[in-house]
């Protein structure tokens, strides 16, 4: 079975655009890889961060991947400080890396032309402790959104140009980016991203929103004047998002199906349809989120996680520095 190996860095409240574009796909993953995910706190303090929200994203993170179906029997979840082969790997990786190679990583460069002063070094070398991350594991695939594409790129870069110097020491990972994966909108103002800066918090459904305002949120989303339930991004943006949504929680329905179910019909009997399916859902992971935080299932999976990763990480980081000629014995 090929592997697959994912990190995610908790910066916020999962929403809807989540569970539709990264989350449900990690599920289905599970069935065709053996894949590993992990929670990239390390990843997380490379800018400032509120200890207390931080410590409450990364739990809620963990407790709603779970929740969301991905299963710590058939895949490995872990913390990545739980495997401290994470950092010094990362150390050694960012000393096989050239700083012309960090200077041309587009999130760093991106926040520097913004202006953003205070930047820390943990930001900038960011990109070696993700192939530490990578190379630890020797997985097939790394499944990235866009904008880690390059990331990934200079892990394989890097993992060619120490494989070429001390000998065969890391597989050479392929990027995998979802083919088209459905981009959720905000429901306020269909022509930008449904993404957590959201200020007015109209446009933005969050998994543990109370089902009552995820509900109003779908009933005043914003629509047009034509009232026709078509499938058209262009011209009824907010129709064809709520579309989007509806075909994506019900197993794919096709677009063709729902125009027909909703022909002749008001947009109001259309956005209930939407919101019952989106209740539903959140219905069955809230449900699933409240248990798990009453068990102690965070703690085994980490826990288990943890102690199957480092098996991997220990001999690999091993095999680095006896190759580099670090070790003595
Ligand atoms: P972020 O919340 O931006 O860190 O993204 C985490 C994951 O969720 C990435 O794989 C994104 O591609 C996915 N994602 C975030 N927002 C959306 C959205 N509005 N629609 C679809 N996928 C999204
Ligand atoms: N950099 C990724 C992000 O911002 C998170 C991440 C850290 C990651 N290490 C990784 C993703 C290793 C894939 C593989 O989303």
């Amino acid at each position: 079975m090929a592997r697959m190996l994912s990190g995610i860095k908790p910066t916020g409240q999962l929403h809807l655009g989540n569970y539709i574009g990264a989350l449900k796909h990690f599920v289905e993953y599970q069935d065709e890889y053996d894949m590993f995910t992990f929670i990239a706190n390390l990843h997380c303090i490379t800018v400032p961060q509120d200890p207390q929200e931080l410590q409450k994203n990364l739990h809620d993170c963990v407790a709603l991947y779970l929740a969301c179906g991905l299963d710590p029997k058939r895949s490995t979840i872990f913390l990545q400080t739980d495997v401290k082969e994470h950092a010094q790997l990362g150390y050694i990786m960012c000393c096989h890396t050239y700083m012309g190679e960090l200077n041309r990583m587009t999130q760093f460069k991106d926040k520097q032309a913004k202006g953003e002063t205070n930047l820390s070094g943990g930001l900038y070398t960011y990109p070696a402790l993700m192939a530490a991350d990578i190379l630890l594991y020797d997985p097939d695939y790394v499944p990235v959104g866009e904008d880690q594409k390059q990331h990934v790129e200079l892990t394989r870069d890097v993992a060619e140009r120490m494989n070429h110097r001390y000998g065969d020491l890391f597989k050479v990972p392929e990027p995998l980016i979802a083919k088209v994966g459905a981009r959720i909108m905000s429901l306020s103002d269909p022509d930008r991203k449904m993404s957590k800066s959201d200020e007015t918090n109209k446009g933005c459904i969050y998994l543990l929103d109370p089902l009552n305002a995820a509900r109003k949120k779908i009933m005043s989303a914003k629509t047009d004047s034509l009232g026709v339930v078509h499938y058209d991004p262009e011209n009824q943006p907010g129709i064809s998002n709520l579309m989007q949504i509806l075909s994506s929680l019900s197993n794919d329905r096709p677009f063709a199906e729902i125009e027909q179910e909703f022909a002749g019909k008001g947009y109001g009997d259309f956005k209930r349809a939407v919101a019952d399916a989106v209740c539903a859902t959140l219905e069955q992971i809230q449900n699933r989120y409240a248990e798990i935080c009453a068990s102690d299932l965070i703690e085994t999976t980490l826990k288990e996680g943890a102690e199957r990763a480092s098996v991997l990480a220990a001999e690999k980081l091993s095999k680095v520095q006896k190759a580099i000629g670090m070790e003595i014995l």
